[in-house]
């Protein structure tokens, strides 16, 4: 049995992840649409500690100012008595027809004008509410066909638009930080800024920057048959992990969005290891909110609904609790003193060397034995079975 999360675990969730009623691309829903103050007012039942949505989850696509300022009010009255946290906005830039061909990059500027307003009326909104972490998942950014989208002008209004968003958060003294969310493809063929490692390089042209980092989703990077884990690690070595999106993938096919561990566990093993107890030889550490992004299957019912978010924040804690072990274990210690992972804390340079002091360090190249280092046993392999046997022991 696992303990029953608290706030200070810091679990949050997509409204539209326990909201979702199951309608997908061959069939129609099988749950019905509940009010989005019921879903709040049960997940911090559940012991969640905070809720995000997309605008459009809230207050439907086309409402008017007043109906829309109304339900802002009743939405933002029901999550304060619920005593639930809005942490993270992000907008919807993907269902409407108008976002066919996207909104920061689609091809048509009139689009593409719309689209940041929509965004910048988001942000005022996600300020306003108390938020920290501003998503922007780009889904329909992206092309099916390699002819129709030049690549160098839609970075250039990618770039454009964020950094406008970014600027306007500074100019208004908002707490927010944009967290941009990589995906390879679905609903686009390809989407841009497909990977972890796309979008920090798109992050280090940006003019604000600074306020821009990451929101990288598990099943994503697996979808791209990419390690999750080390993808948040340089993230974190960048210091760009802004949000994380936490849930499961059974490797390279169509977005899961399965429970988290419900995919690759042992991975999810190692994800868990490295937000809760950070890299083995220091240095930063996810302070973030822990949110599931996940979908209920669609063979659930609402019970099959609820019991899923449980299961999130349950195979969370498992985890952790798994990882906690295994690091004071003594044993993984002297395995991971055998197989040199603290050792490779250790500067390559000596303090103050020089090109010139190497190339003059004779046991570094003329009398180094490379035959004899060759024969280094690393004992990985022991060192992984350690973890599982942690994991599954
Ligand atoms: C997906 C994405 C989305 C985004 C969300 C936030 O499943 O492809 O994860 O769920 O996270 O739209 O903008
Ligand atoms: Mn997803
Ligand atoms: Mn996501």
């Amino acid at each position: 049995m696992v303990r029953k999360p608290t706030p200070d675990d810091k679990f949050s969730f997509g409204l539209w992840t326990v909201g979702w009623p199951a309608n997908d691309q061959f069939g129609s829903a099988t749950r019905p649409a509940l009010d989005p103050r019921e879903y709040a007012t049960k997940l911090a039942e559940l012991g969640a500690w905070a809720v995000t949505f997309h605008d459009d989850d809230v207050v439907p696509f086309g409402t008017d100012d007043a109906t829309r300022a109304k339900i802002l009010t009743d939405f933002k009255k029901a999550t304060d008595e619920a005593g639930i946290v809005i942490e993270m906005v992000t907008t919807n830039l993907f269902s409407h027809p108008v976002f066919k061909d996207g909104g920061f990059t689609s091809n048509d500027r009139g689009v593409r004008r719309f689209a940041l307003r929509k965004v910048l009326r988001n942000v005022d909104l996600a300020a306003e509410l108390g938020a920290e972490t501003f998503v922007m998942w780009g889904g329909r950014e992206g092309s099916e066909y390699d002819g129709v989208k030049d690549t160098n002008a839609a970075l250039d209004r990618y770039a454009e638009a964020v950094d406008t968003v970014a600027a306007y958060i500074k100019e208004k003294g908002y707490g927010l930080r944009i967290a941009l969310e990589p995906k390879p493809n679905e609903p686009r063929g390809d989407i841009l800024l497909p990977t972890i490692g796309h979008a920090l390089g798109f992050i280090a042209k940006l003019e604000n920057g600074d306020i821009v980092g990451l929101n990288p989703e598990v099943g994503h990077e697996q979808m791209a048959g990419l390690n999750f884990t080390t993808g948040i690690g340089q993230a974190l070595w960048s210091g760009k992990l802004f949000h994380i999106d936490l849930n499961g993938q059974r490797s390279i096919k169509y977005d899961q969005d399965l429970v988290f561990g419900h995919g690759d566990l042992l991975s999810a093993f190692f994800t868990v290891d490295l937000i809760e107890n950070g890299f083995p030889g220091g240095g930063p550490r996810y302070e973030g909110a822990r949110h599931f992004d996940y979908k209920p299957s669609r063979t659930e019912g609402l019970e099959g609904v609820w019991e899923s978010a449980e299961a999130n924040m349950q195979t969370y804690l498992l985890l952790a609790e798994k990882a906690k072990a295994y690091r004071a274990d003594p044993e993984v210690q002297a395995a991971f003193e055998a197989a040199g992972v603290l050792e490779l804390s250790q500067p390559t340079l000596g303090e103050g060397e020089s090109v010139a002091d190497l190339l003059a360090d004779r046991s570094a190249f003329e009398d180094f034995d490379p035959d004899a280092a060759g024969e280094r046993e690393y004992h990985f392999v022991r060192l992984n079975q350690l973890a599982i046997n942690h994991l599954i022991g």
